[in-house]
């Protein structure tokens, strides 16, 4: 059965749920196509709730329900099921039949590969057994598995085991998005945590037989943050064992369920020999992110899906923080701007606005997003940075004691700030409710020895938010002198009204203002500086993020001017570039992040910001004269670091040594361009890692060759579905924009192309979306042929369709051409019968 007609969830209509539901035993029969799940509670009445008893349950087959062991016969509908029942404590009991092996939406209880495995945030506990499935509904769960298979898995504790049964029991009060069972012939590689008070943890990361060699990697990311949340936040692991399960049918990266992390298999498995450097960077990132949400999501939760941000951006912020402490701070404070320029300015910029907390949802599956996740992380970041972090730690230390074991709201975490520091943040709180990045303009003035800086903030009216006001913004500056001293070290101003002055006395000389230093808030800072002001900052600036964004900007205004106007280019961004490549003082990982130029669609989002409509293939061509250009000014530095970067020690993906195969590779990239792929065709054929391999691959994909050693990869890597992954993968990637669509088009057709397995869909279809060029092909094939390929998906797996769908949030800024295709393709989506609510709200929404 579908979805019934699409209706709006408010924040504002929030109701606790007129029952607590003391505890629940689970048992589950496990079966392919008939599953029985018994479930008992002992239900309480909540006086401050509705006394209405209804408890969610979709595709449920009810076999019997009883109160206190007397059948009752309760109305069932597409959502669940109403019950008369007792005003005083009773027993519920209710026995469903399942169908796991048909289950193609990856929600509730599936299989992948003969095992079977749950997801259940936000609201996949209802597809396994009737229950308020409300994060508010937190409950004591005991959980009995039958089922004859090696490996039977849950939350909490074991009780005990034997064959063809397993019981858990999980101490700690959760909600049912947080309840996993996974149960399958597999494999466990074991490790140990003693934490701070002497817990001794018992650790697996369980995965398919063959994937053994793949998981060292992620056992030392789970014990490195599990020290780490000790060390730095006094977190303590509060179980006897921890298990991480691989799976490859997954929607998304990972899942936090208590004791029980279940992860794609992407976000766990690495080899050298498979993984690239980034991917392990990703998985250690994962990782932490998960064990990180024992805290920040478990013990503490959230009161309703609207308070998400409360366990994600506080969850991505740690997780950050644990990368920074692990890596370089630095490259990665620039990776996340990266990322959230390219995801989350892109969705605030668009239809799909809408708030950090969102007050209205028609699909709550649709805001697992940019903004939710890596907004929610960036304004917590500008909270520490207001507060300081003495004060951040404090209030932090306040939240864990006051809120341990509750359901909580973004209102409790602001309270913590307020209590502990006295601090109103009653403005702060409009990052919150506010959809919509802040553009910030800058003025400047120096008479002679006062310097003033005058800031003025505007935000773009959205659907979510007609009226925005003025936002508390922090805006971290240094001043440099003449010859790139500091006048003035970095000083924190705290912006609050729609246009402000900032003075700075005794300034001697005329200064080059540094702003925003840190990427001290998420917003768009619109500034027309000289280039010489930008060539000097990108040599001098001792922030390093501020030097690696003037380097950036720079970029970008070079390539916006050469997109609107097809002139050549001037040689100032290569000089800039040589000297920070020759400076061996500098992180090489670094300095790879200085040779990236801006996304093509980073540079479509400034051309349309400034008011004109992005030519793709013109952003292209702009993009390829500056590479050349670099390539060709910068050729002797990039042979010497091409060569000086080669590592000779075992690999390791930590961050020196990656950061070194990163800047080779960028060297190599642009070389690439001046000696017909020679060196990458060598690169190719030494590489012993995949790292090399892949970025050599590219490399000569790049230029239209490589087609034997395309084949070789194949052939080579056709047993690793993860690197399958990458092969389909860069052939859409690579190579001319024109060429992008034919090739993804022939790959749906290959044999390997299981598109239903998530991963291999996005391969093909992510990598399509992200050739900027490629997708908004002029004649519209891009546009058709991920449409065709979504209402095939919808049909199968609604959620990851949806997230995918996203592709076309942009679609308004191109032409009229781009855009009546575009429309069309949208139109014939949203007219397919049996559309998902997913899909019809995502859709809605970019044709509103
Ligand atoms: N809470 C998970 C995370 O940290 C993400 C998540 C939400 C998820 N819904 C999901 C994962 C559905 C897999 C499938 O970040
Ligand atoms: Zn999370």
């Amino acid at each position: 059965m579908r979805d019934a007609a699409p209706s709006k969830i408010f924040l504002h209509d929030y109701q606790p749920f007129g029952y607590f539901v003391d505890s629940v035993h689970l048992t589950f029969d496990l079966s392919p196509n008939a599953t029985r799940v018994t479930t008992r509670m002992a239900i309480r009445p909540n006086p401050a709730g509705d006394p209405a008893f209804f408890l969610h349950g979709e595709n449920l087959n009810l076999i019997s329900a009883t109160i206190d062991g007397t059948p009752v016969t309760p109305v069932i509908t597409a959502e669940g099921l109403s019950c008369h029942v007792p005003s005083h404590d009773f027993i519920w009991e209710t026995v469903v039949e399942i169908d796991p092996a048909n289950n193609t939406a990856l929600e509730g209880l599936y299989m992948s590969n003969g095992m079977y495995c749950t997801q259940c945030e936000p609201e996949g506990f209802r597809k396994i057994t009737f229950f308020p499935d409300r994060p508010d509904v937190m409950s004591i769960f005991t959980v009995r598995i039958n089922g004859d298979l090696p490996v039977l898995l849950s939350n909490g504790n074991k009780v005990s085991t034997g064959p063809g049964h397993a019981e858990w029991h999980d101490p700690w009060r959760k909600p049912a998005y947080l309840f996993a069972l996974v149960a399958g012939d597999l494999v466990n590689h074991p490790g140990r945590f003693t934490t701070k008070s002497g817990r001794d943890v018992e650790l697996n990361v369980w995965v398919r037989q063959g994937d053994e060699d793949k998981c060292a990697f992620a056992m030392e990311a789970l014990e490195k943050s599990m020290k780490w949340d000790e060390d730095v936040y006094g977190r303590e692991y509060d179980l006897d064992i921890f298990n991480i399960v691989a799976v490859d049918d997954f929607n998304m990266g990972a899942m936090e369920n208590k004791g029980l992390n279940v992860f794609n298999s992407s976000a766990v498995l690495a080899s050298p020999e498979t993984a690239t450097d980034l991917n392990f960077e990703r998985i250690e990132a994962i990782i932490a992110h998960e064990y990180f949400h024992n805290w920040t999501g478990n013990r503490i939760t959230c009161r309703d899906w609207f308070q998400l941000c409360l366990k994600e951006g506080l969850t991505v912020f740690r997780d950050s923080q644990f990368t920074a402490d692990m890596r370089s701070a630095p490259v990665k404070r620039i990776g996340d701007v990266i990322d959230l320029r390219a995801r989350q300015f892109r969705e605030d910029a668009g239809p799909l606005a809408h708030a950090v907390r969102p007050e209205s949802y028609e699909e709550i599956n649709n805001f697992y997003t940019a903004t939710v996740y890596e907004k929610g992380a960036e304004v917590i970041g500008m909270l520490k940075r207001l507060v300081g972090d003495d004060a951040y730690a404090k209030a932090v230390d306040l939240y864990f004691e006051r809120h341990d074991g509750q359901a909580c709201t973004i209102e409790d975490w602001l309270k913590v700030f307020e209590d502990s520091t006295g601090r109103d943040l009653t403005q702060f709180k409009r990052w919150y409710s506010q959809a919509g990045t802040p553009h910030l303009t800058v003025d400047e003035n120096w008479d002679g020895s006062t310097y003033t800086l005058t800031f003025g903030q505007t935000t773009r009216p959205t659907d979510a938010s007609p009226d925005p006001q003025p936002q508390v913004i922090p805006i971290e500056v240094g001043l440099l002198g003449p010859n790139g001293s500091e006048l003035q070290g970095s000083t924190l101003l705290e912006m609050t009204e729609a246009t402000q002055s900032f003075t700075f006395e005794d300034i001697q000389s005329k200064p080059v203002a540094s702003i925003l230093r840190g990427f001290s808030a998420p917003v768009v800072l619109k500034r027309d500086v000289p280039r010489e002001e930008r060539v000097f900052l990108l040599t001098h600036d001792t922030d390093p993020f501020n030097r690696w964004e003037s380097a950036r900007s720079l970029a970008r205004q070079i390539l916006v001017e050469g997109a609107l106007t097809g002139d050549p280019l001037d040689g100032d961004l290569a000089e800039g570039l040589r000297a920070v490549l020759r400076d061996d003082s500098l992180d090489p990982a670094y300095r790879a992040m200085m040779l990236a130029l801006p996304s093509e669609s980073e540079i479509a989002s400034a051309i349309h910001d400034r008011g004109n409509v992005p030519d793709p293939t013109a952003i292209w061509t702009a993009s390829e004269a500056l590479k050349d250009q670099i390539a060709r000014l910068a050729e002797s530095e990039l042979l010497s670091l091409h060569d000086q970067m080669q590592v000779t020690a075992p690999y390791r993906p930590d961050a020196e040594q990656s950061g070194r195969r990163a800047l080779g590779n960028a060297a190599l990239r642009l070389l690439n361009r001046r000696d017909g792929g020679m060196r990458a065709r060598a690169q190719y054929a030494s590489a012993d890692n995949m790292t090399l391999q892949l970025s050599a691959l590219s490399c000569m994909l790049a230029l239209g060759n490589g087609v034997s050693e395309l084949a070789d990869f194949y052939d080579q890597w056709q047993g690793e579905r993860l690197v399958l992954d990458k092969w389909f993968g860069i052939q859409v990637m690579e190579g001319d924009p024109w060429t992008a669509v034919p090739i993804a088009e022939r790959l749906t057709h290959h044999p390997d192309f299981n598109w239903q397995n998530p991963n291999r869909f996005r391969a093909v279809m992510g990598a399509l979306a992200a050739n900027h060029a490629g997708f908004h092909a002029a004649d519209g094939s891009g546009y058709k042929l991920l449409a065709d390929w979504l209402i095939k998906l919808d049909a199968k797996n609604p959620q990851t369709a949806a997230r995918m769908c996203a592709a076309f949030q942009s679609w308004r800024h191109y032409d009229d051409s781009r855009q009546a295709h575009a429309r069309a393709e949208l139109e014939r989506i949203a007219a397919t019968p049996d559309l998902s609510r997913d899909m019809r709200e995502m859709v809605g929404r970019m044709l509103a």
